[in-house]
């Protein structure tokens, strides 16, 4: 019998997830079928279950369920427990194992596919929401020489340089304490792209900087990067790269075998214009 599974979001006709897994299917010859779930507001577990019963063996998890799904689930990855967050969903049985890619993601795609090393580098993440936490961990592992976190509210990037310390060199600032400070890459983790908004951040962040990022994908020229390219840096990309490891790694997770990338972002990427 076939393998099912299937992204679960509301709303979800838009997402790439169908064609990104059954593209990595047909590539490694995996026989499953991966469908789309519109999942009803506060339904989240009668949904799953049903899902279940169906017998469906994994689920990615899209906004706004990112949280029920982390409460649903088991059994939980130091990754899932740190963003307190599930993006992906393992169902064995009576298990339900909760997994986040997103980080993992992210520094796949900078320091594989991008070339960018982030060890020994001036890191700048913008934004404490949920996105920035799932970096957190991923970013410091690297070991970068500094990875300072600004956010409008200074109370959540200093919790989230809290939990860091003990993993890394890590500081939470607020946006006008950028002034002056140099990096060498620049992460965009806020929603503010979203809504065709800008962060307040100090263009001379950029005057060293060699890679701009908005973790966003197909939001074209945002304000981010439209900054990013007027402080000069050459370099500029958005989340489609993310997009496509994070599913990676969830295909390898239930699968075991490790789809390759780069065709499938060549298909999604969007110019940024
Ligand atoms: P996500 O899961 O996408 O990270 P979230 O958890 O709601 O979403 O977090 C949104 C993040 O974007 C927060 O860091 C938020 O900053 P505050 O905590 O100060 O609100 C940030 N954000 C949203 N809009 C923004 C804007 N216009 N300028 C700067 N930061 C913004």
């Amino acid at each position: 019998m076939t393998d099912r599974y299937a992204v679960i979001g509301n709303p979800i006709a838009f997402s790439k997830s169908p064609l990104i897994h059954g593209s990595f299917a047909q590539a490694t010859g995996q026989d499953i079928e991966y469908t789309r779930i519109e999942g009803p507001p506060g339904r989240f577990a009668a949904t799953v279950d049903a899902f279940r019963a169906q017998g469906g063996c994994g689920l990615n998890i899209t906004a706004p369920f990112k949280l029920d799904a982390y409460a649903y689930a088991s059994e939980h990855s130091p990754a899932a427990r740190l963003a307190g967050a599930a993006n992906a969903l393992k169902l064995e049985g009576a298990r339900v194992l909760a997994e986040n890619f997103d980080g993992v993601g992210l520094v796949r795609d900078v320091v594989h596919n991008l070339g960018q090393a982030l060890r020994g580098r001036r890191v700048l993440m913008l934004g404490a929401g949920g996105a920035a936490r799932g970096a957190l961990l991923p970013f410091l592992a690297e070991q970068p020489a500094e990875l300072v976190i600004a956010n409008r509210s200074l109370d959540k990037a200093q919790a989230l340089a809290r939990i860091g310390a003990e993993h890394g060199r890590v500081r939470a600032a607020a946006y006008p304490a950028l002034e002056g400070e140099r990096f060498d890459l620049v992460f965009n983790a806020t929603s503010a792209s979203l809504h065709a908004e800008l962060p307040p951040v100090p263009a001379s962040v950029f005057a060293d900087c060699v890679l701009a990022y908005e973790l966003a994908y197909a939001k074209g020229m945002t304000p981010f990067l439209r900054l990013a390219g007027n402080a000069g840096v050459a370099r500029r990309v958005d989340g489609v790269g993310m997009l496509a490891e994070q599913a990676a790694e969830a295909f390898a997770w239930w699968r075991g075998v490790r789809p390759d990338t780069a065709e499938v972002i060549e298909r999604l990427r969007v110019p940024l214009v």
